[in-house]
């Protein structure tokens, strides 16, 4: 099988993915392209260092979001992925771009959606006063960060928690769901039927 990733930054989530890859927690997988809309993506070093192809592909060189997000489908296009993986990339995606990947499209939020879409999510847990944060991986739909979510972590918030303390706590979490959201897709056991998402056992 096979994942293109979609990144725009650091690249953490694509570095647990990659080893999930390695050990076999993901079976007979591999990761054949890591794309970037941003060329200083520190990300695209980790993939170039495992031997990943990696591409390129500016947004800002783009008259409109749906040139981009055509020029984006093309290039993932070509690596016929089984999955398509958004790993902190920051771009909202057309309609057009979502519907041509149904069932194919997931991605990593870091909140118990559907509390907090969008960002700033651990700013706004702490402001908000809530006891339990965490992150969820979805299918995406043209709705951000709305798609039938597949798995979820939660994490305890800290009365003495900034932004960057609990973020880093969600962050851990979202290194263990998600190899094991793309596991349970590729393998099957977790199934996208008519936008419900079904587990044939418990994770
Ligand atoms: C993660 O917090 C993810 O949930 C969000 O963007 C961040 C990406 O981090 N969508 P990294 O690039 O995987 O380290």
């Amino acid at each position: 099988k096979k994942l293109v990733l979609l990144i725009s930054g650091r690249g953490s989530n694509l570095q647990s993915i990659l080893r999930a890859c390695q050990t076999g927690q993901i079976i007979d997988t591999k990761i054949a392209a890591v794309i970037s809309n941003r060329a200083a993506a520190p990300g695209l070093v980790v993939a170039q260092a495992a031997g990943i192809p990696t591409e390129v592909i500016d947004h800002r060189a783009f008259p409109s979001r749906a040139e981009f997000d055509i020029a984006l489908q093309q290039q993932i296009d070509q690596y016929a992925p089984d999955l398509v993986v958004l790993a902190g990339f920051m771009r909202q995606l057309t309609d057009a771009f979502v519907e041509h990947y149904p069932g194919r499209l997931v991605n990593i939020h870091p909140s118990l959606l559907p509390a907090f879409p969008g960002l700033h999510t651990h700013a706004r847990a702490i402001a908000q006063g809530v006891c339990w944060h965490g992150a969820s991986v979805h299918f995406v739909i043209p709705e951000l960060d709305a798609g039938p979510v597949i798995i979820q972590a939660a994490v305890p918030v800290h009365t003495s928690d900034d932004p960057a303390k609990l973020g880093a706590r969600v962050l851990a979490a979202e290194h263990e769901i998600y190899p094991q959201a793309l596991s349970a897709l590729l393998s099957g056991r977790c199934k996208l039927e008519e936008g419900r998402v079904y587990w044939s056992d418990p994770i």
